[in-house]
């Protein structure tokens, strides 16, 4: 009989108690707000974005408790979870708070972890795994990011750090982090990077109410595409080869629009000659989620994915030609990760299943060229193998 093939889930957020009384001492955004309902009851609000729609979304114990965490996974036959805190992370702390709380947070979400259950066909793996936090605040002196990349690497359940894409104030292309890309090659964490803020101010979504689709749909996938290009064009992925980089929300745009950068890097003497690689190349050095509630999306990004060794060198593209949807497309499944967003997107109705997630499996079922090794791989295998769990 064959083993049983493992379904992970690698985008699955938690708030944990700590974190969520912070947000309850809070009189501005983020925070979280108690209100009396119309007939009476209390309920718990969270106000993370500006200008949140309809009073903020709701928020309960699937946030901060972990026995709702397992219950979402029995549901939904998830094996292992990779959970991590959910924008906006230490982002609007002081220096000082952001490095206490980020200890103290990496500790609680190991001990979250480390007293969860064991997976039951397993005598080593645990059903839950955790990515830490960074304190990437502006003026924070920058070894105490790297005192907490120490610590992280010193807790076992804590495979990766979640980041946000504004570094410390700046972006990730900034200078001043460059000894923390090179701490976290050194330690073997995983990055996950997720968006929080959307791109512009927020005029470019125009006066209609459109609740949170918008900012959710567009912004939050168009923030994660800029902050991981500027990251390449600052050449952070020649000089840290072996960055694990997980780009959530399936990278974005980025797969799409990966010629086109190449394109307009080729054309722009500024940075004509400053990559080691052309930019499709880079597809092949990142990891993405399967957060995209679609076959055609997902087997779109395993094409460029597959193809992106092709393109080795700048300027590389007039000679090469790749057949995709095949073998190809296969290849390039062996970097996307299956992901809930968990205990976001929420159904109506409790008892059923999730939409969003039911949506994220039926995609990865339903991409064509992916045999059932690639979805299998797809489905866990492949997160397995980033984070080291055999
Ligand atoms: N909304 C958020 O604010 N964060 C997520 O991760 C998903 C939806
Ligand atoms: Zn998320």
């Amino acid at each position: 009989m064959s083993a049983k093939k493992l379904l992970v889930d690698i985008h699955t957020h938690v708030y944990l108690p700590r974190y969520a009384s912070l947000l309850r001492s809070r009189t501005s955004v983020p925070r979280i707000l108690s209100r009396t309902t119309p007939s009476g009851d209390t309920e718990d609000r969270l106000l993370i974005l500006d200008h949140e729609p309809s009073g903020g979304r709701p928020v309960g114990p699937q946030y901060w408790d972990r026995e709702e965490k397992l219950k979402f996974m029995d549901k939904h036959d998830i094996d292992i979870s990779v959970v991590s805190t959910a924008n906006p992370w230490l982002d609007f702390l002081p220096p000082s708070t952001a490095h206490s709380l980020a200890q103290d947070l990496n500790t609680d979400l190991e001990s979250y972890c480390s007293t969860s259950p064991l997976l039951p066909s397993s005598s080593s793996l645990n059903r839950l795994y955790a990515f830490g936090l960074l304190p990437l605040v502006p003026s924070i002196p920058i070894p105490h990011i790297l005192s907490t990349i120490s610590q992280i690497s010193s807790l076992p359940h804590l495979k990766g750090v979640i980041i946000g894409t504004r570094g410390i104030g700046k972006g990730l292309d900034d200078p001043e982090l460059e000894l923390v890309w090179e701490a976290i090659e050194k330690a073997g964490l995983v990055i996950f990077l997720h968006p929080h803020y959307g791109v512009g101010n927020g005029e470019e979504w125009g006066e209609r109410e459109n609740g949170h689709v918008l900012p959710l749909a567009l912004g939050f996938p168009f923030e994660t595409t800029v902050a991981i290009t500027r990251l390449i064009l600052s050449g952070i992925l020649d000089r840290y080869p072996s960055l694990h980089i997980l780009l959530a929300h399936s990278g974005g745009t980025l797969p799409l629009l990966s010629s086109r950068l190449s394109s307009c890097i080729d054309h722009d003497p500024i940075v004509q000659h400053c990559l080691k690689h052309d930019a499709r190349w880079y597809m092949s050095k990142l990891w993405f989620d399967a957060v995209a509630y679609g076959s055609e999306e997902l087997g779109f990004v395993s094409d460029v994915i597959g193809r992106a060794e092709a393109f080795d060198k700048p300027g590389s593209s007039a000679s090469v030609s790749v057949s995709v949807g095949g073998e190809g497309r296969k290849k390039g499944s062996e970097r996307i990760l299956f992901g809930t967003d968990h205990p976001f997107f929420p159904p109506l109705n409790e008892s059923e299943k999730w939409r969003s997630v039911v949506e994220n499996l039926e995609a990865i079922d339903g991409v064509r060229g992916w045999d059932q090794e690639a979805k299998d791989g797809v489905r866990g295998g492949n997160a397995l193998a980033l984070f080291g769990l055999s």
